[in-house]
């Protein structure tokens, strides 16, 4: 899957000069209120661009695996918008931006949760997936995660026990919309332990390239040509990531980086540039909104030397870094 042509030597240039720019920077904290996530190496520091056209570009600990937290959400978003459809999956849990920070105890005036980002709108996207079993509900999302990344992914048993021991704030989110009739009360306990789960699996940043590339491909993952999700939810999901993916930063990060993105606070960072590639940092130093302090870096950097920013006039929406023989020129000049 590596870089096979040597084309994008610029891209590759550029992810070095951000690891050798940015891995000295100690700002943020490992996040300790899941127990074990208190042991991550805060040193860790991965960068990966994946392209839709199926070449990989990387810098740093590309290989090492953590828990993909918070940004297991907007793939099981994408997979319930699949399953279901946007009118019926909007009937349970919004689109607004809520201002508030991820584990906020707000629903909206329809007494949703404001957003599928916000823990309590990510439980109620969750509930959609549905089946006969825990296990077959479970096998949905581990091989939807799985078919985005292009690898078989597995969870980290030790963080999902020391979350769903702790996770008492997430438990009086689930009866909250329960409580208001978004998810079903017969196992609603059910799908917050699927929600812990789901949070638990182990991703690289490499994969997170990969997921971000299959987005960025209208679902269909461009290592494996398989169709993951319906081309008719991506709009939605990259939607609500560039409005609520990154919290009560989300103003700021669509000012400044403009790549519709979500984070976790294991550290990890998925962008997706549409139609071009996908982009995922790790770095387990995160800031006080629970955003990885060097991941935010990183994004900003590249998006200002490739002109990745949604509404930079060097971006087409189309394949203007994927016909890398031209990617030199297109580079803006400072
Ligand atoms: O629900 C929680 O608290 C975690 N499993 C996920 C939180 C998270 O990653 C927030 N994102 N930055």
């Amino acid at each position: 899957m590596k870089n096979p042509s040597g084309k994008g030597s610029t891209i590759q240039s550029l992810l070095e000069q951000a690891h050798k720019d940015f891995r000295n920077v100690g700002e943020g904290e490992v996040a300790t209120y899941i127990p074990e996530l208190s042991k991550a190496n805060p040193d860790h520091f991965g960068i990966c661009v994946a392209t839709v056209e199926g070449e990989i570009f990387e810098v740093g600990d590309c290989d090492q695996e953590f828990t993909m937290q918070s940004i297991s959400k907007i793939l099981v978003y994408a997979l319930a918008l699949s399953l279901h459809g946007e009118k019926e999956v909007s009937l349970h849990v919004g689109v607004e931006p809520s201002g508030d920070a991820f584990n906020s105890i707000q629903l909206d005036k329809k007494n949703r949760a404001f957003n599928p980002m916000v823990n309590a709108g990510a439980i109620t996207t969750t509930a959609f997936v549905h089946g006969a079993t825990f296990e077959s509900r479970w096998a949905k999302i581990l091989d939807t995660l799985s078919a985005a990344a292009g690898r078989t992914l597995r969870m980290d048993e030790k963080v999902y026990q020391s979350e769903s021991r702790t996770g008492h704030r997430n438990r009086a989110l689930t009866w909250l919309v329960t409580n208001f009739n978004q998810i079903e009360a017969t196992n609603n306990l059910e799908t917050l332990e699927l929600y812990f789960m789901q949070c638990s699996i182990l991703v690289t940043a490499r994969d997170l390239a990969v997921m971000g590339a299959t987005l960025a491909n209208m679902g269909t993952n461009p290592f494996t040509g398989k169709n993951v999700f319906d081309v008719q939810c991506i709009q939605a999901t990259l939607s609500v990531m560039f409005t609520c993916g990154m919290y009560d930063f989300a103003g700021e990060w669509a000012f400044r980086v403009g790549i519709p993105a979500k984070s976790g606070v294991s550290g990890g960072i998925l962008g997706v540039v549409n139609r071009q590639i996908g982009i995922g940092t790790f770095s387990p130093r995160i800031d006080e909104k629970g955003n990885s302090s060097r991941g935010i870096r990183v994004f900003q950097y590249l998006s200002e030397e490739l002109g990745l920013h949604t509404f930079n006039f060097m971006n087409h929406g189309s394949s203007f870094l994927t016909g890398l023989s031209g990617v030199e020129s297109s580079v803006p000049q400072r």
